[in-house]
């Protein structure tokens, strides 16, 4: 057994709580020994949850990334401040498990791409949603051939639970435009979850975003957003969405189709898949087990510790972990550019124009973009276009 793998933790949250807390505490070879949070309650939480002495907590992230025993950093702050610290932790040498989004600027995404490749380091991206057993269930239907050549995938998330930020941090940060986006950008997994099911890199997008579920509250960031997604030789169809509504997954080939339900048709990761099938060409169907069902609570906290593993043995055997930074790095442009689209009126190219504003600014530079007079967008007064 090779040796045990140093970690710190910059960014005391809530998903630390659900998602890398079970990990820390229960995968072999992983060993968190320092905790960096600007909020001291915050410090205080994660030192009860892991066991840590007050020399073992840091209020500046710099003092963390000092400690020569630490290997490799979880950064768990909210995007906007990840890329500079990411830059910070190559430059102490640590490898990088990062939080989605990468960033919320492609051109900062592109420079931790870069940077990482530089320092011969793994920055790796928390894709967690690749080990649920529902989405893991398809992919292995899909490489098995079952329903032939993927030509339509349409994921449907229109439930979207709006959870919270910590109450002791800034609870409502991703309704801020700080956030870099709303629904789509949070829930980015669907994104990357596209490009991972169809198998190939997305090369145009399309999309209406708009707020009417927060209309009263003159929301700055969206809602909803519909997506759709050109891949070289397949489609895909992103309906995202914070509330009430439909999720699942429906996929279409050559040769059949498969289909996700969750109970009650609600919206994954933290619900209950109940059926995983397949129709073949015949339109005979097939029920597929998913694994781990009666146990879907513990799916989230699950999902976490085989990341957390792929990143530890990424590291061990020098190996590309399951998300690389340039997987974070075109699920944001697709984010963006779907933001692009829906106050344009146009289908946006990928990879994004590196002159556009949104690539050197993110969602700051959508006001700079030639706005169409009739987009839903704008009219919902989103990202700055409120008049
Ligand atoms: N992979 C997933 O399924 C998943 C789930 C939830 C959240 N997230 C991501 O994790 C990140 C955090 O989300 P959250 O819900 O835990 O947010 P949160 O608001 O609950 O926690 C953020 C924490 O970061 C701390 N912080 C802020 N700035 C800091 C700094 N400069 N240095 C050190 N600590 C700092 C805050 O004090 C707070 O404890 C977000 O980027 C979010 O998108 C991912």
């Amino acid at each position: 057994m090779s040796k045990t793998l140093k970690v710190g933790l910059i960014g005391c949250g809530n998903v630390v709580n659900y998602g890398h807390r079970p990990a820390l505490t229960g995968l072999p070879g992983v060993e968190l020994v320092a905790l960096a949070d600007i909020t001291l309650a915050r410090r205080a939480i994660g030192a009860d949850w892991f066991n840590l002495n007050d020399g073992q907590l840091y209020a500046d992230y710099h003092d963390l990334l000092g400690i020569d025993e630490i290997e490799a950093v979880v950064i768990a702050v909210p995007q906007k401040f990840r890329p500079p610290i990411v830059l910070d932790a190559f430059a102490a040498g640590k490898h990088v498990l990062s939080e989605k989004p990468i960033s919320n600027v492609p051109a900062l995404a592109d420079q931790l791409v870069r940077a990482a490749a530089e320092a011969d380091l793994k920055m790796a991206m928390v894709h967690n949603y690749h080990f649920l057993p529902e989405f893991r269930g398809i992919k292995r239907l899909l490489d098995q051939g079952l329903i032939g050549d993927i030509r339509v995938a349409m994921l449907h998330f229109l439930g979207v639970i709006d959870y919270p930020g910590a109450a002791e941090y800034q609870a409502d940060w991703r309704h801020t435009l700080a956030a870099g986006g709303g629904v789509l950008m949070d829930m980015i997994h669907a994104v990357y979850l596209a490009e991972w099911l169809v198998g190939a890199e997305a090369q145009q997008v399309m999309a209406f975003v708009d707020a009417p579920e927060y209309a009263q509250r003159k929301p700055v960031i969206e809602d909803l957003a519909l997506l759709q997604i050109a891949f070289p030789n397949a489609y895909a169809a992103i309906h995202m969405g914070w509330g009430e509504g439909v999720g699942g997954a429906d996929i279409s080939g050559s040769d059949g189709q498969i289909r996700l339900r969750y109970k009650q048709y609600q919206s994954g990761g933290f619900n209950q898949p109940i059926e995983l099938y397949s129709v073949d060409s015949d339109w005979q169907r097939t029920d597929h087990a998913i694994a781990n069902l009666e146990e879907h609570l513990d799916n989230t906290a699950r999902s976490f510790t085989e990341l957390w593993a792929d990143f530890r043995d990424a590291i061990r055997h020098d190996r590309e972990p399951i998300a690389p930074a340039a997987a974070g790095a075109r699920a944001l442009q697709i984010v963006l550019g779907a933001y692009a689209s829906a106050v344009t009126g146009r289908v946006v190219s990928l990879p994004l124009d590196e002159a556009s504003p949104v690539y050197q600014k993110g969602i700051a530079g959508i006001v700079e973009l030639d706005a169409w007079a009739d987009s839903k967008t704008k009219a919902a007064g989103l990202f700055g276009l409120r008049d």
